[in-house]
């Protein structure tokens, strides 16, 4: 059964057909790219599945619940983490406290509820050491870590929220060569431990390496769904720029 099932997907904004009936489904534990050109509603689609967006029509099924009309609190915690492509980390803080933010770990001193600053940075190197990020202290500021080591740091926070879907908007768009394989590197382990990621890119380098299927729209249509072993880039990009059908026509 899918993990996550969209149905005839529809959102307009204004005179804006934004998602044009979209249907796509991603399976526990794959990968899915999400490709389009500036404009064809990926943003859009995934603001919908995690309840930033209503849906003006369609089904969005996950885990065997309706998302429709849930909010994004309630989707978070059904398993659905979004990595926005700014990452919205806390630049002035601390990785371990970056990790944590918003649900900090406390502990009881004389009926007070007190952060635990060590139990956090104990469990964020925990979770660092596990996802296999390079990132050398917890204790190091956000803000001066590299790009690649920031972008860990957001994935290792959103797996505190034990999620069953990943969602990654550009992760390795600002990304050196090294970092980028990094990042490639945690989406796999990602799908190891049986999570599911959805990778928006405009890389296809990327979403080559590490989806199973890739799915490409096109002013707010699925204008292509294949598995990544039955495609080609040159074939991908015939379908994002809109050439594919013209070459069909003849
Ligand atoms: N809040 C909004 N209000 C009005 N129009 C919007 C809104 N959000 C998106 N749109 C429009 O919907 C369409 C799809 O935009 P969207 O941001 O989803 O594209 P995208 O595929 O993410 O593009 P990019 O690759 O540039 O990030 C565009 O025409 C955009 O102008
Ligand atoms: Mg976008």
């Amino acid at each position: 059964m899918s993990l996550l099932r969209l149905e005839d997907v529809r959102k307009s904004f204004g005179v804006i057909e934004a998602l044009r009936g979209v249907t796509f489904s991603v399976e526990p534990g794959s990968a899915v790219a999400l490709v389009g050109d500036n404009g064809a509603g990926k943003s859009t689609l995934m603001k919908t599945i995690t309840g930033v967006h209503t849906p003006d029509a369609g089904r969005i099924e996950f885990d065997g619940q309706s998302l429709v009309g849930m909010a994004p609190g309630a989707i978070r915690a059904a398993g659905i983490e979004m990595i926005y492509q700014d990452l919205a980390l806390a630049k002035q803080r601390d990785v371990a406290t970056n990790i944590f933010l918003g649900r900090e770990i406390t502990r009881n001193v004389l009926g007070l509820r007190l952060i635990d600053a060590k139990a956090m940075r104990a469990q964020a190197e925990a979770m660092i050491e596990k996802l296999g990020a390079r990132v050398k202290s917890v204790t190091q500021i956000a803000g001066q870590l590299s790009g690649g080591q920031q972008q860990s740091v957001a994935i290792a926070r959103a797996l505190t929220f034990n999620p069953k879907l990943v969602i990654m908007d550009e992760p390795t768009a600002a990304l050196a060569v090294r970092e980028i394989e990094h990042v490639l590197d945690l989406i796999r382990t990602l799908k190891s431990r049986g999570i599911a990621v959805i990778l928006i890119s405009h890389r296809l380098t990327d979403v080559f390496a590490v989806c199973d299927r890739i799915v490409v729209l096109r002013q707010g249509a699925v204008i292509a769904e294949d598995p990544t072993s039955a495609t080609s880039m040159k074939a991908v990009v015939a379908h994002i720029v809109g050439a594919a059908e013209e070459t069909v026509k003849g």
